[in-house]
């Protein structure tokens, strides 16, 4: 067999997220992880009896949920936006979707046409950037202003627009840096895409997430913005439910029947079974969020504990949302790369054989701790590292004695 495949298949490329993760498993026996974006915590004992019950007495649930989600789903989500200072229609502006990244690859299949461009501040999330390349558009990176919290420099995406430019997107807070971007920037940016025809993407996978006094806005609260801006959110993090695949898009009625049927002629729906979960969780109690917030705020101040002792290996910008850290790699130590580091480096796109990518490879092959290479969240992601505290306390501790040894042996 000749195995060909299309273009935009070969120009995807994998997941480092993931593949860091699957070279642990394969290789490392004992590892810990800083890697995988999943919350360690397991379904709120309530979701889980709710779910129990449905799957019981609900003679719906083996089928389709046909339409834009289950209604009663959507107008609770409604609601629940409602709370945040966000009116939506529910049967005209949200889609339920296949976890927020269903949302994401259906609306830029649904957007993005050959050729377009589409700005993304950098380092971003990169299923946006291979989304957006799978589509066959063009991402046109623009610095994030490192040494200020990873802030949007709104003027490099004013300066970035021309006439081949369709969408923005952001993310906050924002994967892979941590940041919140502030009210005020947010705000210009909406401007900047109103003022332009741009429809303005917007993340919001752990709105739910923030510290320090830090809170997070939307660009559905501004009514004049809310023609152009397109949402996504999700019960993934908030509430321990990543395996269940749901999510929701909010946009312009018009976009949200693009968006529908790009979906509905892929999966068709959302798993039904996981929509009723979701319902039982924007219903049920909703105590666990804070203690989800409050035990991430404990292991956050962990990693950043273990990074300020590295402070002359990496040098980081404390983050005020979502659980990461990107820690700029400033020295590391001057010996060869592993040898099993460096067969795998093979197996890795050439575009991504960067030193923070060699720098991951060697703490998973000698320290035994997965990271995962900042180059993999675009261009300004080079030398550094994407490091996770959703897992236990336990194992970030015990990742940064054994950074800690590597590095200074
Ligand atoms: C920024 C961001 N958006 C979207 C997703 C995907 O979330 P969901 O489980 O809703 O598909 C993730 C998952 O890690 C994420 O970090």
């Amino acid at each position: 067999m000749d195995y060909r495949f299309s273009e935009r298949t070969e120009k995807l490329s994998p997941s480092l997220i993931r593949q860091m993760y699957n070279f642990a498993l394969e290789d490392i026996s004992g590892f810990v992880s800083l890697g995988v974006g999943v919350p360690s915590f397991p379904l709120p004992e309530h979701i889980s009896r709710g779910l129990a019950d449905k799957l019981r007495y609900d003679p719906n649930i083996n089928k389709y949920a046909l339409g834009r989600g289950l209604s009663e789903l959507n107008s609770e989500f409604a609601k629940k936006l409602k709370r945040k200072g966000i009116e939506i229609d529910s049967e005209r502006e949200v889609l339920t979707t296949t976890g927020s990244a269903g949302g994401i690859f259906c609306t830029l299949m649904a957007l993005v046409a050959e050729g377009d461009e589409v700005i993304i501040p950098d380092p971003a999330y990169s299923n946006h950037i291979e989304c957006v390349r799978f589509a066959g558009g063009i991402p046109i990176y623009t610095p994030l202003i490192e040494n200020e919290e990873w802030r949007l420099d709104t003027e490099a995406i004013k300066n970035s627009i021309g006439n081949k430019t369709k969408a923005i997107v952001l993310c906050n807070p924002s994967n892979p840096t941590g940041a919140v971007f502030p009210e005020e920037d947010l705000r210009k940016v909406g401007e900047i895409a109103r003022s332009n025809g741009l429809y303005l993407l917007e993340d919001n996978a752990y709105e739910f997430l923030t510290f320090d006094g830090r809170d997070h806005f939307s660009l559905q609260s501004v009514s004049r913005d809310r023609d152009n801006v397109i949402s996504f959110f999700t019960p993934s993090k908030e509430h321990a439910m990543t395996g269940f695949r749901v999510g929701w898009v909010v946009a312009h009625p018009k976009v949200i029947d693009k968006v529908f049927a790009v979906q509905d002629q892929n999966y068709i729906c959302a798993p039904s079974i996981s929509q009723h979960a979701a319902l039982v969780a924007l219903q049920g109690p909703q105590d666990h969020v804070n203690g989800f917030r409050e035990e991430l705020a404990r292991r956050r101040e962990v990693m950043c504990q273990g990074l300020d002792n590295l402070a002359e290996f990496l040098n980081y910008q404390r983050p005020h949302g979502a659980y990461y850290v990107f820690p700029r790699i400033i020295r590391s130590r001057d010996t060869e790369i592993n040898e099993n580091a460096k067969r795998r480096l093979k197996e890795i796109p050439e575009r991504f054989r960067t030193r923070d990518t060699e720098l991951a490879l060697d703490l998973l092959y000698e320290a035994g701790v997965v990271t995962v290479p900042g180059i993999s969240f675009g261009p300004a992601g080079e030398n550094h590292l994407r490091l996770s505290f959703a897992g236990e306390e336990s194992d970030i501790q015990e990742a940064f004695d054994r950074i800690n040894n590597w590095l200074r042996s």
